[in-house]
């Protein structure tokens, strides 16, 4: 097929995936929607529409849930051994190793972000999460158990895949997020149904291609396209549906929440953040600077965990903006796919529009600009320049509000009382993340321990790993992914006692 005109600088290979005839895969098929419907997939550099994807809806959700219940019922996954689960696992990880710079390179024509940043973050990062949870697959284990009172019995735990699964994931890491779900659902032993972002559906569609190849049993992952309301609201309230797994707005995870309780399918909540960097006068200026600029700015502040209030001691803070801003002034904006490019556009119409309003929503409450501003001088494509708002206080929208884009909330504190600044740090309905910037040992364990946030960097922010369990305190949600822990979020506990 030709190169699309979209992006001269995508290989052949990606070119043809794109312009291909997009399916669904359901039960073992690659499939159209029922209804027939599609909807458009654009390209945030430059507003365009590249291609079509099937619109799922409540139909293909109940035959996608159809066959991942009799997957789970009737298939051999959940009966296969933990190693042989294991090996496909890691094959999943080869294989998309293997297409390491197609995944980067759709992550980037359908997201927006830097090419180089998928190539080195998004991408191993999913290779990572699928061979650290292939080793889980043979490590699940429950306990025997003394009975308290003492009597005779002998009695053990079974750790035991929870079952049929519903996944919705969102559009800010499309590959990585769906790794995170996939991977240890897998490892467990539960079959799926993952319902990618509306947004961003092209490196899912892929992956369920390799998923395919990597010799997964009919109907044990199902991956299905479509809108929140149309296929989102029908698998969360499908009543053949165990347990909902759903990464996205706070707003979206409450909707979650009311659509489990039909019957009472377990939920896990991976939501929003307004997280708090909070920067001592003894930390090191320059990794400070560096530090919580990416914070901020990495995947255009699209992260739920980006620090978006940034808490500096007065001593340094005129050096600490000045630094940032100046690091914000000098980020190129240029197209994903553009050798230059160090940050692209946002994601949607819809999210550029949020993010430019919340900027000038700061502005009118009397926020300053100390970097960027609402006006990106870009002709087309979705793009916000990397802000510094000053002069703002705690009641502010951009202060309160969770804006998921480029900007950034400086503010001085002059506390000598540690304890203050811990209890603004924690002015937050969010508890997702949080970083501390010190030299000062105590401090920075006093200070970690005061935030109530589900992940605290000291002296560096946005460091993943699949070992370590990431999830929110407060309305950031509910469990955990990644690490040991995130297994907890698809097995459950059977007590076992046998008279003797
Ligand atoms: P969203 O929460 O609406 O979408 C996330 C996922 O949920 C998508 O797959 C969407 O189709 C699905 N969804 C939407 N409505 C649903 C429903 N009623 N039932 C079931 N599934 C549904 O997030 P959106 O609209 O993309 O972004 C809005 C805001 O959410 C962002 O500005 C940001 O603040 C936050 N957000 C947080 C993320 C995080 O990683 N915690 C990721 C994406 C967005
Ligand atoms: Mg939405």
């Amino acid at each position: 097929m030709a190169t699309l005109s979209i992006d001269p600088r995508l290989s052949s290979r990606t070119a043809d995936f794109v312009s291909s005839d997009h399916r669904m895969l359901i039960d073992g098929r690659f499939v159209a929607a029922a209804s027939g419907k599609t909807f458009p997939v654009y390209n945030p550099a430059t507003g365009e529409v590249i291609t079509h994807v099937p619109e799922a809806e409540a139909e293909d959700v109940n035959r996608a849930v159809t066959a991942a219940r009799r997957a789970f019922d009737e298939g051999p996954w959940p009966r296969m051994s933990p190693s042989e689960r294991g090996r496909v696992l890691w094959k999943i990880a080869d294989l998309v190793e293997e297409h390491l710079e197609e995944f980067a390179e759709l992550e980037s024509l359908d997201n927006g972000k830097p090419f180089s940043v998928a190539r080195v973050a998004d991408v191993p990062l999913t290779v990572d999460m699928f061979r650290y949870m292939s080793g889980w697959a043979t490590k699940i284990s429950g306990k025997t158990l003394p009975l308290s009172a003492g009597y005779d019995y002998h009695s053990y735990t079974l750790r035991e895949p929870i079952g049929v699964v519903a996944q919705i994931i969102p559009w800010n890491f499309p590959l990585l997020m769906a790794a995170w779900k996939l991977a240890p659902a897998l490892a467990c032993g539960c079959t799926i149904v993952l319902k990618l972002a509306e947004q961003t559906p092209l490196s899912g569609l892929r992956l369920a291609q390799i998923l395919d190849e990597a010799g997964l049993p009919t109907g044990v992952v199902n991956v299905i396209t479509g809108y929140g309301e149309g296929a989102g609201a029908p698998l969360a309230a499908h009543e053949m549906v165990d347990k909902v797994a759903f990464t996205g707005s706070t707003e979206v995870g409450k909707l979650i929440v009311k659509a489990a309780a039909g019957n009472l399918k377990k939920v896990t909540l991976e939501l929003g953040g307004k997280s708090p960097v909070v920067v001592f006068p003894d930390a090191r200026i320059d990794s400070v600077i560096q530090g919580t600029a990416s914070a901020i700015f990495f995947n255009h502040g699209q992260c739920c965990c980006a620090g978006s209030r940034l808490y500096v001691h007065e001593k340094v803070f005129d050096e600490v903006v000045d630094g940032v801003s100046h690091v914000a002034n000098e980020i190129k904006l240029a197209p994903g796919m553009d050798p230059s490019c160090q940050m692209g556009p946002l994601v949607s119409d819809e999210q550029y529009h949020r993010v430019v309003g919340y900027i000038e929503s700061g502005i009118g409450e009397g926020a300053k600009v100390a970097a960027g501003g609402p006006v990106s001088g870009v002709d087309r494509g979705w793009f916000v320049r990397p802000t510094v708002l000053t002069n703002t206080n705690p009641r502010m929208k951009v202060v309160q509000e969770e804006i998921f884009g480029p900007v950034v909330c400086a503010v001085p504190f002059s506390d000598r009382e540690t304890d203050a600044i811990i209890k603004r740090a924690n002015d937050t309905i969010y508890g997702l993340a949080a970083s501390v910037w010190t030299q000062n040992l105590s401090l920075a364990h006093k200070v970690a321990r005061g935030l109530r946030a589900g992940t605290v960097w000291v002296n560096c922010h946005n460091v993943f790993d699949a070992s370590l369990p990431f999830g929110g305190y407060k309305q950031s949600g509910w469990g955990r992914e990644m690490g040991e822990e995130v297994l907890n979020n698809y097995l459950q506990t059977k007590a076992v006692t046998v008279a003797l």
